[in-house]
């Protein structure tokens, strides 16, 4: 990689810290603490950018637990380059470790990162991504502040394998607990096929929260371009780590900032890059809660006239068959980037991290397997976006169209009269600790006429919002060979999750949406031709049930069990406006409002 030299030298922020002639006493004060541990007087005067590598790996967040390795390649890239390399602790993320929800987590790792990136003497920052929420989170923080930032994946585990058959992470749990309930498998061989799907160092290797994070990051150009879908213990995972380093060094160099790489056009490039790769529908939630923090206008409606149409290109779990290694040698997200550009459908003049635009970055990649990414002529599916929808039982929700399976299409939406509606009865649950107790209690009657409702699963009612609105039907349909009923709720779901459901509901019932006033047995109607969902009950009887709720104090949920969880639920929006913390959001490029050096 050949790098230009770099421009003339530019006021660095670090030097307010340590040289200030101006305020002799504070300069040697923060001086002489950070000589301690062998940095030199000269390093921290010598005029070297001083780089932060925000480190989101420990051993209580195992899917970027390999970034406390690929940090020793940051820091040779960043000493390398003429900069000076401080690592540091983000508040630590693992989706599949945090009680009660990680999505609780994303708000407070942004607020800590954004005070450690503001307040101390960092002049750039190297943003170590990858588990689901570490991404949003670090993004939303290098938004906020705005000083250059560049991100680095730390890729996915190498495939998962059982019996000569691809087992991806997360997408093999909701397999496996099916093969449970139907008595198909015992607790030792659940425990044993779930576990092959994690074979090495690194995040989900299927198309889940992380995968689609990571992938737009580079698309929003956040990144190196193809580096997102590196597996975690490749070489090349290395190489992009030192690649990585050396750039954020010119990016400071260039003042290369966020708000100048996070436009609307690289948000649009990001979501119909969602749709040609399978991506999570956590993705609407986090890339809207990013724009709101960078400044720029961003709402549901763009994801429906975006995205919607655009066709599934890549063959990942869970909507295809193959994982991360695949797809990463498939050519990544370069390769499909290149392919929608061949459409027309990306704004191919968005800048990116390396200084050129994600045109030029893309122009020359190419598909290495058509098995695993399609060329756009030949997709997986056609209309692979999220539908966005809505009613009388909520403001929006959406639904992601490339999961639905001919089986569910055949069962539920080929009434020759009105093929892409349905209705069914609703059966309600609180929580999923309510559906866990309840789901196979024969006397709930539930057949295949059936909605699954998940409701008081939102940020308000379950903290972060849980990922449980893909709900398994009860074991005795399961065993009759019924492997999904339709689900709607004001929760989340997993991106490994293949279910077709309604989620991330807008108001949801801890907040006295419609949702809260729904009861089992009421009917509801899905119309997917006319993007809503209705509940078939009187404005006057929801009335009613709204008085009657509201006399007994509202809907209940359980109370908080730490401080944190009070203040996010005090000041938290809902999904549909990416669950940021409100008060935040007026908080926009705060490195520039500093006024030093
Ligand atoms: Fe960390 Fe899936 S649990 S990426
Ligand atoms: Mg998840």
């Amino acid at each position: 990689m050949t790098r230009k030299p770099p421009p003339a030298p530019i006021k660095l922020r670090s030097r307010a810290w340590f040289d200030n002639p101006a305020n002799v006493d504070m300069t040697a004060l923060y001086l002489e603490r950070y000589l301690n541990f062998g940095l030199t007087l000269e390093e921290l005067q010598s005029g070297k950018p001083i780089i932060g590598i925000a480190q989101t790996g420990s051993d209580l967040s195992p899917c970027n637990r390999h970034h406390l390795v690929l940090a020793e390649r940051i820091r040779e890239g960043i000493r390398t380059a003429g900069g000076i390399a401080i690592e540091f602790p983000v508040h630590p993320i693992q989706e599949t470790g945090k009680r009660p929800t990680a999505g609780l987590d994303r708000n407070l790792a942004y607020l800590g990162l954004v005070e450690v990136l503001y307040g101390y003497p960092i002049d750039g920052v190297v943003l170590t991504t990858g588990c689901d929420k570490t991404t949003p989170a670090c993004l939303m923080a290098a938004a906020t502040v705005n000083i250059p930032a560049i991100s680095l994946s730390v890729g996915p585990m190498l495939n998962g394998w059982f019996k000569g058959q691809r087992t991806g992470s997360g997408t093999i749990v909701w397999k496996a607990r099916e093969l449970l309930a139907a008595g198909e498998l015992d607790y030792q061989g659940f425990i044993q096929l779930v576990s092959s799907s994690a074979p090495s160092t690194g995040f989900c290797n299927t198309m889940g929260t992380a995968t689609t994070m990571n992938s737009l990051a580079e698309a929003l150009g956040m990144s190196l371009p193809g580096s997102a879908a590196i597996p975690a213990p490749y070489r090349d995972r290395q190489e992009a780590a030192y690649r990585t380093g050396l750039r954020i060094v010119d990016m400071v160099r260039e003042d290369l900032k966020p708000s100048d790489i996070l436009t609307r056009d690289a948000f649009l490039n990001a979501i119909v890059v969602t749709s040609a790769i399978g991506g999570s529908t956590n993705a609407p939630i986090h890339l809207t809660a990013l724009a709101r923090h960078a400044g720029v206008e961003l709402d549901l409606d763009d994801w429906q006239t975006q995205g919607l149409e655009v066709p599934l290109l890549v063959n990942l779990q869970p909507a295809g068959e193959y994982l991360g290694e695949d797809f990463y040698r498939a050519g990544g997200v370069p390769a499909v980037v290149r392919e929608l550009m061949g459409q027309g459908l990306i704004r191919e003049h968005a800048i990116t991290a390396n200084g050129r635009t994600l045109g030029d970055n893309c122009r020359e990649a190419a598909i290495q397997d058509d098995k695993v990414i399609r060329p756009f002529a030949e997709p997986i599916k056609p209309r692979a976006g999220f539908m966005v929808l809505r009613g009388n039982l909520f403001d929006s929700a959406i639904m992601k169209l490339s999961v639905i399976s001919s089986e569910f299409r055949q069962r539920y939406l080929s009434n020759p009269d009105d093929p892409d509606a349905m209705e069914g009865r609703a059966v309600v649950f609180d929580g999923p600790e309510d559906y866990h107790h309840r789901i196979d209690d024969p006397t709930l009657g539930i057949d295949e006429t059936c909605i699954l409702v998940m409701r008081g699963a939102g940020p308000v009612g379950y903290p972060g919002s849980a990922e449980v609105v893909n709900m398994r039907p009860p074991a005795y349909l399961l065993a009759k060979g019924l492997h999904a009923l339709p689900c709607l709720g004001d929760g989340r779901q997993s991106g490994t999750s293949g279910s077709p459901s309604i989620l991330n509901a807008a108001p949801e019932a801890a907040a006295m949406g419609v949702l809260a006033l729904l009861h089992t047995g009421d009917r509801i109607r899905i119309d997917l031709r006319r993007r809503r969902v209705d509940l078939d009950v009187s404005e006057a009887v929801l009335e009613q049930r709204r008085a009657e709720l509201a006399n007994a104090g509202g809907y209940a949920f359980p109370e908080s069990q730490t401080p944190w969880q009070e203040l996010q639920r005090a000041n938290v929006g809902q999904l549909d406006t990416g669950a940021v913390l409100e008060p935040a959001v007026k908080y926009q490029r705060i490195a520039q409002t500093m006024g030093i050096p």
